[in-house]
């Protein structure tokens, strides 16, 4: 019998990570079978209709001019400032909140998350999301002890179920007095949903009326990973300006990701940005983020802040940036009406889809019909509770086609 060496805390079973393996599955049928007669959605990158990632030209034209000391030296802990900068004015654009506001940069979005749950969760909480979740929500908080609860995404009428949502923030804040919510929006990993500026109200209402026992902590943390690709022009940033004034035990920390908006997925570049009423608070995150940010990954990759930082200093630059990526917006946009639309014609049920990479759609056996689809070349991630489509990487005639053949499979259980 072979002994254990990890620690009793890293020891975790040996699994393959379910999208990259099914990914690996779709690579080999191309080959076999030729590009054209495969539909690969499994990967959440947006890539081009004939299947190659998108790498922006207006970002990698820039970034390939930088001096290789700008590309090879370490980056500040904190994240280079100019940077920093940068992010505040792309992310909230006019709507930045009335509000004390800091950055710190991470890799990628997930180190916004990895911040959030550490920082401001203890050993052995829960953390409140909805039921269709990005699974490395998981991954983070089981690795430091504490657990995710769900509430189910949506109501009847296939809206934000705020019903849902109070319930167990009640139920769980009350037990102990400290709770992190993560919300994913806009355009929502696996679902593609908003939640509007209405139900933001909603849900902002609840959470001043639980601050009101001064006891409590409210943490939310938005992860905002796919805004880029959400809405026309910054309407899906119009929330922001909401998170103004807020009582001071109410911390928003937001989660800006580099990767799906500057096109930047390796190069892990993004930020936690934190938001609230009191100066003492958001400077408070910043050193809390600062000494786990030296603990996990030391710092960030300086030549992908330099670029960001530059695009946005340089008008030109930026102008050929937004237009490049408006030209992607459209173009998933596209992809996503042609699919859903195929859906709506022949009655397949879709979650309720606003934006973004993903459309999924309710399944109960999800891991059997994607077997199935297999067999008809077509590769779609099941999840606990349906199948996730990645419009984001499959061409617009492929997505027309799709729905007919996923419901054909499905009417077979
Ligand atoms: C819901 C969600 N949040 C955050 C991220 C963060 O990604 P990254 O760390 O690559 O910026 C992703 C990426 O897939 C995501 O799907």
């Amino acid at each position: 019998m072979s002994i254990k060496m990890a620690a009793e805390h890293a020891r975790w079973p040996a699994k393959d990570d379910p999208i990259f393996t099914i990914a690996g599955k779709a690579k080999e049928a191309e080959t076999l079978y030729g590009k054209e007669n495969v539909i690969n959605s499994t990967l959440g990158a947006l890539m081009d209709d004939e299947g190659v990632l998108v790498a922006f030209e207006s970002v990698y034209d820039v970034f390939k001019g930088l001096p290789n000391q700008e590309i090879a030296g370490y980056a500040a802990i904190p994240g280079m400032p100019d940077f920093l900068d940068a992010v505040v004015d792309v992310f909230f654009a006019e709507y930045k909140p009335e509000a004390y506001i800091r950055a710190i940069a991470t890799p990628g979005g997930t180190g916004a998350v990895k911040h959030s749950i550490w920082n401001y969760t203890n050993v052995g909480d829960e953390i409140l999301t909805s039921d269709w979740f990005w699974t490395p929500y998981q991954t983070i908080a089981e690795e430091g002890g504490r657990s995710i609860v769900t509430y189910p995404l949506f109501g009847g009428d296939g809206k934000f179920n705020l019903e849902g949502f109070k319930s167990r923030f009640k139920e769980i804040i009350n037990k102990q007095k400290r709770l992190l919510t993560i919300i994913n929006t806009p355009a929502h990993n696996p679902t593609g949903y908003s939640v509007s500026d209405e139900e933001w109200d909603s849900i902002i209402e609840l959470l001043k009326s639980e601050a009101e026992d001064q006891e409590k902590r409210i943490i939310v943390l938005v992860d905002a990973a796919y805004i880029d690709f959400a809405g026309k022009g910054d309407e899906r940033r119009a929330f922001f300006a909401k998170f103004s004034n807020l009582p001071p035990n109410i911390f928003i920390i937001a989660g800006f990701s580099a990767s799906k908006g500057f096109t930047m997925y390796g190069l892990r570049n993004g930020a936690a940005i934190g938001i609230s009423s009191e100066k003492e608070i958001v400077d408070e995150f910043f050193s809390a983020c600062l000494h786990s940010g030296r603990a996990n990954w030391s710092n960030g990759t300086r030549g992908a802040m330099t670029t960001v930082a530059k695009i946005m200093q340089n008008k030109v630059l930026y102008e050929r940036y937004v237009e490049e990526k408006d030209y992607y917006k459209q173009v998933l946009r596209k992809r996503a009406d042609a699919f859903v639309e195929s859906a709506n014609v022949i009655g397949l049920e879709l979650v309720p889809y606003r934006d973004g990479f993903f459309i999924s759609i309710p399944c109960k056996n999800p891991f059997e019909v994607s077997k199935l689809l297999i067999e008809k070349h077509i590769f779609v991630v099941p999840l606990a509770k349906g199948l996730r489509f990645a419009v984001c990487s499959v061409s617009e005639e492929k997505c027309k086609k799709a729905p007919q053949i996923i419901k054909e499979v499905m009417d077979q259980f």
